[in-house]
C-alpha cells in the first residue's frame, strides 16, 4: 500500500525538475496525479509517465488556476493534495530589475502559490481535510547577490505558509520545502561553468548539488501523514549549506590538511 494511495494531488510547474520528480514519486506511491503547468508538451509528457492528467495553465491567472482546480475536484470527486512548485528565477543587480522583471518574479513565485492556495482551500474545507506544501527557496532567508525580486517572493511563499497554516488548522496542514542548490533544467547553466560551480560544491557539507529526487522526497513526507503534527513550517533541503560558516570552514580545512601534512 503506497502513502498516497487514491489520494488526489495536484503539482505546479510538474512538468519539470522537482515537481516533474514529485508527480513521479506521488504516482509512485499510488496518488492520482494532475500536471499543472504553462508547458503544454511537457506537462503532457509528464502526465502520461505517471498516469495522471495534465492542465494547461499559467500560476499567475487565477481564474484560471481555480477553475483547473475545479476541474480536478470535478473529476476526481476532490483535491487532497496542492503542491505550490512552479516558479521561475532571474539573477541582476536589484537597481536594475524594471517593473516587468519584478512583476514577472513576485507574480510567478508568490501570486502563483497565492493563487494555488486560495482555489484549493474552499474545497479542502469542505472535504474537512488537505494538505499543501509550498515550493520557497534556501534565497527566502538568506539571499545571495543579483537575487531580491526572487528571494523577496520567496519570503512571502513562507510567511503565505505561516498565515495558510494559522487559518486553515486543524482542516488543512500547510508546509513549505525549501530547496538550496538543486540540479534541474533551472539551474542548467551552471553545468556549463564547472569551474564555478565546483568551489561551491566543495562549501556545502554534503559536498554536492542536490537532485530533483531528494526534494521529490521531502514534499511528500510534508503532504503524507508521516508529517500528521507538522503544520506552518518551512523545511531547508540544502546539503548544509546554510550552516553558518559553512564556507569559512571547507577553508579553515584546507589550511588545516595544509598546515598538519
Ligand atoms: N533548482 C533549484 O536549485 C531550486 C532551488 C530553490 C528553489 N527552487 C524552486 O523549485 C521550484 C521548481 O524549480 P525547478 O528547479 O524544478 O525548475 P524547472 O524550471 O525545472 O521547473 C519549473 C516548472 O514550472 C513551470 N512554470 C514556470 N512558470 C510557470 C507559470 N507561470 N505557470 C505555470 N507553470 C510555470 C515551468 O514550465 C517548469 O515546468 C521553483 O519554484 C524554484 O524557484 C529550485
Amino acid at each position: 500500500m503506497g502513502e498516497l494511495d487514491g489520494q488526489v494531488t495536484i503539482i505546479s510547474g510538474g512538468a519539470s525538475g522537482i515537481g516533474r520528480a514529485t508527480a513521479v514519486r506521488f504516482a509512485a506511491e499510488g496518488a492520482v496525479v494532475a500536471v499543472f503547468d504553462r508547458d503544454a508538451d511537457a506537462a503532457a509528457a509528464v502526465a502520461q509517465e505517471v498516469g495522471g492528467t495534465a492542465y494547461t495553465l499559467d500560476v499567475r491567472d487565477g481564474d484560471a488556476f481555480s477553475s483547473a482546480v475545479r476541474g480536478v475536484a470535478d473529476a476526481n470527486g476532490r483535491v487532497d493534495v496542492l503542491f505550490n512548485n512552479a516558479g521561475s528565477g532571474d539573477l541582476r543587480p536589484l537597481h536594475t530589475v524594471d517593473d516587468k522583471i519584478w512583476h514577472r518574479l513576485i507574480d510567478v513565485n508568490l501570486t502563483g502559490t497565492f493563487n494555488g492556495m486560495r482555489a484549493a482551500v474552499p474545497l479542502m474545507l469542505d472535504a474537512g481535510h488537505g494538505t499543501i506544501v509550498n515550493n520557497a527557496s534556501l534565497s527566502g532567508f538568506m539571499p545571495t547577490r543579483n537575487e531580491a525580486a526572487y528571494s523577496a517572493a520567496k519570503a512571502g511563499v513562507i510567511a503565505l505558509t505561516r498565515s495558510g497554516a494559522l487559518e486553515y488548522g486543524p482542516a488543512i496542514r500547510v508546509n513549505c520545502v525549501a530547496p538550496g542548490h538543486v540540479r534541474t533544467p533551472l539551474t542548467a547553466a551552471f553545468e556549463h561553468f564547472p569551474e564555478v560551480f565546483e568551489p561551491v560544491e566543495r562549501t556545502i557539507p554534503l559536498r554536492r548539488i542536490g537532485n530533483a529526487d531528494e526534494i521529490a522526497e521531502v514534499v511528500l513526507f510534508l503532504a503524507s501523514m508521516r508529517s500528521s503534527y507538522i503544520t506552518g513550517q518551512t523545511l531547508v533541503v540544502d546539503g548544509g549549506i546554510s550552516l553558518p560558516q559553512a564556507g569559512t570552514d571547507v577553508a579553515l580545512q584546507q589550511l588545516f590538511d595544509r598546515f598538519s601534512s
